[in-house]
């Protein structure tokens, strides 16, 4: 859809690789021609691990989303951060800057939009995970960068986070995929609240159902974060931003 749009020439397909044949998979897209790849789980690691080059948001997740081949060289970057924070200001009009925010989960999906999300200089970020000391890792390893220096970043385990109440709460974990929802107090949305699961798939999420229970003004699947962040490859490819808004739109339709 976004080369239709552009009028960019491309062709784009899926490769699955077997579980443990990724990097092999990856030399024989490359010497068959291949220009770049999305990278989906479970490979994002071993994608970031490939490459002879990262840029410094796939760094700080230590994972990879998009591949560009270049010249015999492996260019690795994540565009997920940006995906998800662009949905939420731009598609779904909510201003990340001087919120409350919380993020749930503390393994890949989280690494990856952490910085973007501090890049949009919420007031509070609270990383709320399970495992607590994954969380407490998380926050305390990104403390003393300059972009937290607008943000009071925390870790913390869910049961901790009662009486405290966000204005963005967003679930980076994978319970959605198991139709579970992690251990969340009452309340925890403020009046106007968005609720965003980076999941998507038919219905309501768990993590959605939950949050629409408990009065969340704003509930969005991750439609719009997998759009955006396809967007921000297909520029890293090609050097042109698409428009998303039909894109999700089409998509949303079925
Ligand atoms: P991903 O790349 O999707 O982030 P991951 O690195 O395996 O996958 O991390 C999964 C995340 O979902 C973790 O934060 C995990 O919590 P733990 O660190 O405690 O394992 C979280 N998670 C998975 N299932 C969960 C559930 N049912 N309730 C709460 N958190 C869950």
């Amino acid at each position: 859809m976004f080369a239709a749009q552009t009028g960019q020439d491309i062709t784009y397909d899926k490769l699955l690789a077997p579980i443990d044949g990724f990097a092999d998979s990856l030399r024989t897209f490359i010497s068959e021609g291949g220009h770049g790849a999305n990278v989906t789980v479970p490979f994002k690691l071993e994608a970031y691990e490939a490459a002879d080059e990262v840029s410094e948001r796939a760094g700080h997740a230590r994972a990879a989303n998009t591949l560009k081949f270049d010249a015999g060289r492996i260019y690795a970057d994540n565009t997920d951060g940006v995906g998800l924070v662009r949905d939420i200001r731009a598609n779904l009009g909510v201003a990340p800057e001087g919120k409350r925010v919380l993020l749930m989960g503390a393994g890949g999906a989280a690494r990856g939009v952490l910085l973007p999300l501090l890049e949009a200089r919420p007031a509070i970020l609270v990383i709320a995970n399970r495992t607590v000391e994954k969380a407490m890792q998380l926050a305390s390893g990104n403390q003393h960068q300059p972009l937290a220096a607008h943000t009071e970043l925390s870790g913390a385990g869910f049961t901790s986070l009662a009486g405290q109440q966000f204005d963005i709460v967003i679930n980076a974990t994978s319970s959605s995929l198991s139709d579970e929802l992690p251990p969340l107090p009452d309340k925890l949305f403020a009046p106007g609240a968005l609720a965003y699961d980076m999941m998507y798939g038919k219905g309501l999420t768990s993590f959605l159902s939950y949050a629409q229970a408990q009065n969340a003004a704003l509930l969005a699947d991750g439609l719009g974060m997998l759009v955006e962040q396809a967007a921000e490859s297909f520029w890293i490819w090609r050097g042109v931003r698409p428009d998303t808004r039909p894109v999700i739109l089409a998509l949303r339709k079925g």
